[in-house]
């Protein structure tokens, strides 16, 4: 793994030495973040060594290189899912190449479906702690300690300081946000209304299929890292019949210029 990872940096830095220092993971219909980049230049995943393909519709497959400000951010065009079929190494590959790109802080991006009472559809959440249902983990195996220790503290797993700063941010921007714990399942079904239920019970407020790995393996690294969610559902009785990844993406659309502006806003004031 740690070959594989310097080998596809040793790639990318040939083609071009970037040195970013924000990583953004764009989630369901966010793609349109990087109009807000000054695009340096774009890496279309088919043409990195080592990177895996992404399959689901609406979500491109590039990583793209370019600035906002004076910020130098690397953008994920798309994102590798379990439900996909990938191994969680390969879900969290690009997460290990973009730490030794050079970034410090990763700002992660998703849908998800509510199951707090509060939130509403097209709500931006602020993520604030995970709970982690995946069946299996990123770090499962034998620990390779130049990317981190074996035992990783997970007090933090989102930056303390992000999640303030962002919250300052958005009531400047007159963006409201709400903040959650994320609950990550592997999909790809939606959630039961059993399942909504249960994610509520457990002490979550919102649910989705990503996420959760990537920000494990970011901390493994050290890497500094925000999260933030489109509620694009809501999972209880009166909504749950109609949920469907034409609503999510619909939903996620809608929110889109919102948390394009919050994450623009946190890249260059953090
Ligand atoms: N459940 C799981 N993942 C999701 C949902 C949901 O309701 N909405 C968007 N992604």
């Amino acid at each position: 793994m740690w070959d594989k990872v310097q080998e596809t940096v040793q790639f990318i830095k040939a083609k071009n030495d970037f040195n970013p220092e924000y990583g953004v993971i764009l989630g369901s219909g966010l793609g349109s973040f990087t109009d807000d980049m000054e695009v340096a230049f774009t890496l279309p995943y088919n043409e990195i060594p080592n990177f895996p393909v992404s399959t689901v519709q609406g979500h491109k497959g590039a990583l793209v290189f370019g600035t906002i400000g004076d910020k130098k951010v690397v953008a994920m065009q798309g994102r590798f899912h379990f439900y996909e079929g990938y191994s969680m190494e390969e879900v969290t590959f690009p997460v290990r190449v973009m730490k030794y790109l050079g970034i410090s802080k990763l700002v992660v991006s998703n849908a998800s479906g509510g199951v707090n009472p509060n939130y509403k559809v097209g709500d931006i959440v602020i993520i604030k702690d995970h709970i982690n249902f995946a069946p299996e983990h990123p770090l499962r195996g034998k620990n390779e300690e130049r990317f981190g220790p074996r035992f990783v503290n997970m007090s933090a797993p989102y930056s303390r300081n992000m999640i303030s700063k962002s919250k300052e941010l958005a009531l400047e921007l007159g963006v409201k946000v709400q903040d959650g714990v994320y609950f990550g399942l592997q999909g790809p079904t939606f959630e039961t209304l059993a399942e909504y239920k249960m994610v509520k019970i457990l002490g979550a407020d919102c649910v989705g299929m990503s996420t959760v790995p990537e920000v494990i393996v970011a901390r493994h690294m050290d890497v500094e890292t925000f999260g933030v969610s489109i509620i694009t559902d809501m999972g209880n009785e009166e909504s749950i019949d109609t949920i469907s990844h034409d609503e999510v993406l619909e939903a996620a659309q809608n929110a889109e210029p919102k948390v394009r502006a919050l994450i623009k806003s946190l890249i260059l004031n953090y």
